[in-house]
Formats: structure tokens, sequence, C-alpha cells
């Protein structure tokens, strides 16, 4: 089995434009993902308009809610067949064992841990004691617990959380292929070292959304694979 882990995150305001988009490269991607800016601006129609690609979606909605409500909505998205569902770890145990109930049998529930975007004060101001770090092994732990297939994380720990958790499911965001002209190259994290880490799917948005050339971006970056 050696199919493309890459899921294109079509982070783009306009359907037609996410439509021509995800066609033009739909050869040389695994899947396509939409977040909740996408879901919330074209709903169940945009997620069918894009099904007829006949790519596995990745519907990318980190919900967070009491139980009963996360497990409404995993089974109001059934009918939409998702490939792989985003839930918050921080909603608890109950909340991810009811949301991984509630989901279709072909379904990858995943839970987000700490976003990126907070910090360590940021994590103080909410009562969270614990650094980023420390927060998001706890959450990955917890999630695991909870029954959930794996969760999302960078290509800088995918490696030593995939030792802990061996048949973990783990998307892997923030990668940037190695001619992707960053100057830092120590730091960044590219689809092939991340896929040998462990990565189950590597989210991918930018590099090739942003490239002059979307297609021979798609085409490169499947090659490295
Ligand atoms: O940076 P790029 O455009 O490749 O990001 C692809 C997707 O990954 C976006 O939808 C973004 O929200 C998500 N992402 C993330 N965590 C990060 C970086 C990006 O969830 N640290």
């Amino acid at each position: 089995m050696n199919h493309n882990p890459v899921f294109l995150a079509l982070d783009l305001p306009r359907l037609d434009a996410a439509e021509a988009l995800a066609r033009k490269v739909s050869g040389h991607i695994g899947g396509i993902k939409l977040g909740l800016e996408f879901f919330c601006a074209h709903g169940h129609h945009g997620v069918h308009e894009l099904h007829k690609l006949g790519l596995p979606i990745f519907l990318d909605l980190k919900l967070h809610d009491i139980p009963n409500t996360v497990a409404a909505a995993m089974q109001a998205i059934h009918v939409l067949e998702p490939a792989i569902v985003t839930v918050h770890a921080a909603g608890g145990r109950a909340m991810m064992e009811d949301a991984k109930a509630a989901a279709g049998e072909n379904t990858k529930v995943v839970g987000v841990t700490v976003l990126t975007s907070l910090d360590d004060d940021d994590l103080t101001a909410i009562g969270v004691k614990a650094g980023p770090q420390e927060q998001a092994l706890r959450l990955a732990e917890l999630a695991q617990s909870a029954g959930l297939d794996g969760i999302v994380c960078s290509g800088h720990e995918v490696g030593a959380i995939h030792k802990q958790w061996k048949d973990g499911f783990f998307v892997v965001p923030g990668l940037r292929p190695a001619d992707s002209g960053n100057g830092d190259q120590k730091r960044i994290v590219t689809p092939r070292q991340a896929r040998d880490d462990g990565a189950s799917v590597l989210v991918i948005g930018r590099p090739i959304s942003r490239a002059e050339d979307p297609l021979a971006a798609a085409k490169a970056i499947e090659a490295t694979l």
C-alpha cells in the first residue's frame, strides 16, 4: 500500500476557487482538508461538491462542547462520510469517548492538543499551569486513553509520540518542502521527514495553494514521498 498521505488544506474563501484548485492537483494528493472557515461558509453543500472529486475528506472542525452536543454534531456530519474529523482533547474524556462512539466506522477521530497559537502566557491566563509541551503530552495521553484514533501534532514531536503510541494515527501540519526557500533549513520539517517519523497524514496548504504552479508543487512533494 503506497497511497499518498498528503491532504491539501483548502483554506480558500471561495468555493469555486477551492474546487478548481483541488481538481487541478487531484491526481497528486491523497485527500482534502476542509476547515471551520470553509464549513461555516459552504456547509454540507460545499463538502458534497468537493466529494465529487472522489478524494477522502478531512473535516477539521475542532469540535469542543458538552459530550451530548459533540456526539450529535458527529452524527449530523455522518452523511458527509468524512475520513477524518478533529475534536479538542481539552473537551475531556467523556466528550472524546462520545465523539468516537458517534462517529462512523470509517471515520478517524483525532484530538487537537494545544493550538500552536497559544504560548506560556496564554495558558497561564486560562489557568493552565503546565507549559504548551507538557500540556500537549498530557492531552495526547488522555486522547489515547479515551479511545481516539490519534492526535494532531507537529513534525518536531511526531517521532517521539509515535514511539509511545505505536498504532496511533498522526496528523501533521506546518510542513515545508526542502526547496521552499526557507533560509532556516534546520528547523523546518519536510513532508518526507514527517512521514519517516510516523505521520499518517501530512497536511499541506500554502506550499501548494500559493505556489505559482500548484500542480508542479504537488507533483514535486509527491515525488519526495
Ligand atoms: O501552513 P499551511 O498553509 O501548509 O497550513 C495548512 C493547514 O495546517 C492550515 O489549515 C492550518 O490551519 C493548519 N496548521 C495547523 N497548525 C500549525 C500550522 C498549520 O493546524 N501549526
